[in-house]
């Protein structure tokens, strides 16, 4: 555990994490505000707290893989924090509820997810998630991941390593970072990779942003399985709901965005019939309502205030109707 963080710490002036968007988690909140808010990515705190204190009424239950985000978060009459991964919340929410004595959680009727890492574990070298500071080769986000970094970096071939760099890094020079790497084995560390990786890529690729930022952001979705756990966790969050329940999602890639967008789609279409087929025979009626036309963006003042906001992008939908058919299962 961190030593230099208190007990009693001001998450809103605590270098922990500085939550993204947060005045607009808050707002689309409101219409919920008097049940339960599940945060599946509790990490410091900084939109469970301002929920609870903008909203009187409502109760928070977060979630977090990290033990180190559970043992550091704050305590609060109405915040509940446990560590699981949040493609579990239906069963997590579940034995919470059943240990609760008085009072009990209310219903629950909002999700949210804010995607990826915390500032504090990728300022903590020895995670592994900094490209900047020497450290293991691990970035797992918790115990519960089945691998660490260094294992796939040691074990995985030239066509799988470019496999993880070109998909979930959208790499251009997968194959050549991935035969630099066979041929450096061992790696030692983050930055010893990190100087495998800029040797790798073509000098002007260099310039721009730093040339391991990719194949960090690829190894560590690898490690994690972080792709999966978004799905799993979108379909997890939107069937907890009851009608009117909110499922606010954050992202920082295109690659979770798009899983985001296409989910909230796909539950907002009125008909699932095939497209071929020329009267609609489903009859179904949507299950979620989109509220955010586009992604929101932070403002440039907020960019400015916390540089790690850059590519934050947040979709939020509304539950139409509880119990409404699995897009994915209807023909
Ligand atoms: C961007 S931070 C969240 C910061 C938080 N909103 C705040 O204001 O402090 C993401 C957190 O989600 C956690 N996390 C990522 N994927 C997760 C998953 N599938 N299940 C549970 N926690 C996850 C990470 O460990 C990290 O602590």
């Amino acid at each position: 555990m961190d030593q230099t963080r208190s007990s009693h710490h001001d998450p809103y002036h605590d270098p922990y994490h500085e939550p993204v968007l947060r005045a607009e988690v808050v707002d689309l909140f409101a219409p919920v505000a008097d049940g339960t808010i599940v945060d599946g990515t509790f990490g410091g705190g900084g939109h469970a707290m301002a929920i609870l204190e903008a909203h009187p009424t409502a109760w928070v239950l977060g979630i977090d893989r990290d033990p180190d985000a559970v043992a550091n978060a704050p305590s609060h009459r109405r915040l509940r924090v446990v560590r699981g991964n949040f493609a579990d919340m239906a069963s997590i929410v579940e034995s919470v509820r059943s240990q609760e004595h008085e009072p009990p959680l209310p219903p629950v009727r909002g999700v949210l997810l804010d995607l990826g890492i915390s500032s504090h574990q990728v300022d903590t070298a020895r995670r592994g998630f900094s490209y900047h500071r020497t450290g293991p080769l691990d970035m797992r986000m918790g115990p519960d991941a089945e691998q660490d970094a260094a294992r796939i970096l040691a074990e995985a071939d030239v066509d799988e390593l470019t496999r993880i760099f070109r998909t979930y890094g959208e790499e251009r020079f997968a194959r050549r970072i991935a035969q630099a790497i066979v041929r450096a084995r061992p790696l030692r560390d983050t930055t010893h990779l990190a100087s495998v990786v800029a040797e790798a890529v073509p000098a002007p690729a260099r310039r721009a942003a730093h040339p391991a930022r990719r194949v960090f952001q690829a190894i560590r979705i690898a490690v994690n399985a972080e792709l999966d756990a978004l799905e799993r966790g979108l379909d997890a969050g939107i069937d907890l709901l009851p009608e009117g329940g909110r499922i606010v999602v954050i992202s920082y890639h295109s690659l979770e965005d798009r899983i985001v967008k296409t989910r909230f789609v796909a539950g907002a279409r009125t008909c699932t019939c095939p497209p071929d087929l020329p009267v609609c025979a489903c009859g179904a009626t949507p299950e979620l309502k989109i509220l955010t036309k586009r992604a929101v963006r932070p403002s440039e003042a907020e960019i400015a205030a916390n540089p790690r906001a850059r590519s934050a992008r947040l979709r939020a939908a509304e539950k139409l109707h509880a119990g409404a058919t699995d897009p994915k299962e209807t023909p």
